[in-house]
């Protein structure tokens, strides 16, 4: 039988500092019922002092913990981000040190919301082929840097956060049963962060500019992403000749819960099966469902042999999923 990948090791790490929707009337012209309302968001962690690769290593601990396996033991480090310690070198390179890992390879993912899912897809590829036999993958982002804290319609959306998996070869039924990445970059311009890079290097008029936080489309994002997910989450199941009534869960990038809703409704799905924790930190972007698996894991909500359906919705656009027999 053919090599499989399966998680053996969940973890995550969110930082101390909580900003409430109360806190953001203070700061601008929004209220906590507004957010509530259209978002769900409550509240989001803000790092301090903190980089990502920071957020990375307290979440990659806590999974390497977790599957009882040792940093020198991994083969490859993958880091799903866009707020990265630096363009140059690799978030993951820098974790690397910190996790004092040997001999592994080390390199960054960049799908901005659907980076877990990406980094997911080229781990288990790298697994499967049998090239390697261990993988820690972490999807983290320091968001709250890169936002501007005066634009209402974007500063009430984004938290910062970590999480982390390790990757196992597997010969068995359970793992991950497939993955499926996507993108239409005809919309790259309703989510980008448009300074920074080769286009717009830094110089004083682009931070006159604000080029050097993200810009949304809200409103369009929110129509293409609704359509989207509803025919994504349904062709996955279909590859899988799975019913949705069999799935046990799904895990779902935390943009905004209507979001999350709608597509729980499509699949005649429960809330009760579905990770919510858009309310306590906000969108993390590539670390939302890394954060979302590790509580559903550590809450005891999905047992060995359960159908978890894991699917995302970032700037790009990047939309991916993954289904897993856990
Ligand atoms: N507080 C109060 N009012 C706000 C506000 C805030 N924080 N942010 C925007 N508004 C206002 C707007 O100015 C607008 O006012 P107007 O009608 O007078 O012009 C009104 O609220 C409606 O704005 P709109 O952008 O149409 O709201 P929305 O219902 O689409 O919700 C989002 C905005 C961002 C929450 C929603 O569009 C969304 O979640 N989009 C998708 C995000 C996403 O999935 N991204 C992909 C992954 S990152």
């Amino acid at each position: 039988m053919r090599f499989r990948s399966r998680i053996t090791g969940t973890g995550s790490y969110v930082p101390e500092q909580v900003l409430t929707n109360f806190d953001l009337e203070k700061r601008v012209d929004t209220t906590d019922e507004w957010i509530t309302e259209r978002t769900g968001i409550k509240e989001r962690r803000i790092a301090g002092e903190e980089t990502t690769s920071d957020l990375c290593l307290e979440a990659s601990k806590r999974a390497l913990q977790a599957a009882g396996v040792k940093p020198g033991e991994v083969d490859l480090i993958i880091v799903a981000t866009m707020s990265g310690d630096m363009p140059m070198p690799s978030t993951a390179s820098i974790l690397h040190k910190k996790l004092c890992a040997k001999n592994s390879g080390a390199f960054d993912v960049n799908a901005a919301c659907s980076g877990f899912l990406y980094g997911l897809s080229v781990a288990d590829n790298f697994i499967r082929s049998g090239a390697m036999k261990r993988i820690l993958l972490v999807g983290a982002e320091v968001m709250s840097r890169f936002v501007d804290w005066q634009d209402r319609s974007t500063c009430v959306l984004f938290g910062d956060g970590a999480g982390a998996v390790v990757l196992e070869r597997t010969r068995g039924q359970r793992g991950i049963l497939s993955t499926h990445l996507y993108s239409d970059g005809n919309m790259w311009d309703y989510i980008c962060l448009p300074g920074g890079g080769a286009s717009h290097p830094p110089t004083a008029k682009t931070v006159k500019d604000k080029m050097h936080v993200v810009k949304m489309k809200g409103n369009e994002t929110f129509k293409v992403a609704v359509r989207t997910l509803e025919k994504l989450v349904t062709d996955t199941l279909k590859e899988n000749n799975i019913r949705p009534s069999e799935l046990a869960m799904i895990i779902p990038h935390q943009a905004n819960l209507r979001i999350i809703k709608a597509t729980a409704e499509r699949l005649h799905m429960p809330m009760s099966k579905v990770a919510v924790n858009v309310d306590r930190y906000g969108n993390t972007s590539s670390a939302s469902i890394p954060i979302a698996l590790d509580e559903v894991v550590r809450e005891e909500r999905i047992k060995k042999d359960d159908y978890v359906l894991l699917e995302a919705f970032g700037a790009g656009l990047t939309w991916a999923s993954a289904l897993i027999k856990w």
